[in-house]
């Protein structure tokens, strides 16, 4: 039925690997590495996917993420999310992935990395997607922390393209990460931020003039502020716009009420992703869908959010 979306060609700037763990391959690697689980099925951990706010979710999305233990796992939960950027003509991707979600469990970096990155080679190679990797810090944990995560990182520093930051929005501004921004820059690491998701514009604002980000993850409350939406226009600067997860999170109340396509008649660089799709209900074709479905999207609209996500790539 959306065979027209499905065909776009397409970039996913915004998408959590640990965010693609389908409860499948959660029930399947619980199995393999012998974790009791405190759903009984597939079905009763579906049926807990129904959130208030991002912080209900990042609770069970933390708990999922533990079935992860071994270099397998990470290649696997990264090759299952490549075959659906196959079936969906994502081209190339830039993917997020929380490396102290894994190292706080005692999962050394080198098992989460080399995993993840043997599978993103593999699918350049047998697939034809291209990718760039972005390692994203908690933002619920300290600088300190962040700091540590980047020296562990190092060694392996040509396997990213750039450093992101995640997590729990509100409470935990921008500028809590601004020295570690820098050290990264000063290794000629790029710079994207969640930012302004459930959190106000100032936390955008920030995330410009002290991150001195390349892009905007989510960005949807700029709207609340016209002199921010002037200077995102102006420099057009790109924003990763989740729609299905923005609903899912309640952000906003219901996709007719979603602000995309507004932003995107106003000179905005927006482009569409799917966030944590096997929590949200959809990869990227499913997050076109539904702007069609409940927004009206046209195809000529669609075609220039897909060429935007073609032309916000950092690689
Ligand atoms: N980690 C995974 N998904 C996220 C989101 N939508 N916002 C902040 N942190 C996240
Ligand atoms: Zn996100």
């Amino acid at each position: 039925m959306y065979d027209w979306l499905n065909a776009l060609p397409k970039a996913e700037l915004h998408l959590h690997l640990e965010g693609s763990l389908e409860p499948e391959l959660l029930f399947a690697l619980a199995e393999r590495n012998k974790i009791a689980l405190p759903w009984n099925d597939v079905e009763a951990l579906r049926s807990a996917y129904a959130f208030n706010n991002l912080q209900e979710f990042l609770d069970l999305y933390y708990a999922g993420a533990d079935v992860l233990r071994t270099e397998q796992d990470f290649y696997d939960l990264t090759w299952a999310y490549l075959l659906k950027c196959k079936a969906q003509n994502v081209i190339h991707t830039e993917p997020f992935f929380d490396p102290q979600t894994h190292t706080d469990r005692g999962i050394p970096f080198e098992v989460v990395l080399r995993g993840i990155k043997q599978a993103l080679v593999d699918g350049e190679k047998q697939l034809g997607i291209s990718h760039g990797l972005i390692l994203s810090f908690l933002r619920h944990l300290s600088e300190e922390e962040a700091f540590k995560t980047f020296e562990q990182a190092m060694p392996f520093r040509d396997a990213f393209i750039a450093v992101g930051l995640d997590s729990s929005e509100m409470g935990h501004p921008p500028r809590k990460f601004q020295r570690v921004f820098d050290k990264a820059r000063s290794e000629d690491l790029l710079t994207v931020a969640h930012a302004g998701e459930e959190g106000p514009p100032e936390y955008i604002w920030e995330a410009l003039d002290l991150l001195k980000i390349e892009r905007i993850d989510h960005g949807v409350r700029a709207i609340e502020d016209e002199r921010l939406m002037q200077r995102i226009i102006d420099e057009q600067i790109p924003l990763t716009v989740c729609p299905l997860s923005n609903t899912k999170l309640c952000v906003f109340d219901d996709m007719r009420q979603h602000n995309i396509l507004q932003m995107l008649e106003r000179g905005v660089k927006v482009t569409v992703n799917s966030d944590d799709p096997a929590y949200f209900g959809g990869y990227v074709t499913e997050n076109f869908a539904a702007l069609h479905h409940s927004l009206g999207m046209t195809q000529e609209q669609a075609k220039r959010l897909a060429q935007n996500s073609l032309d916000a790539r950092l690689v």
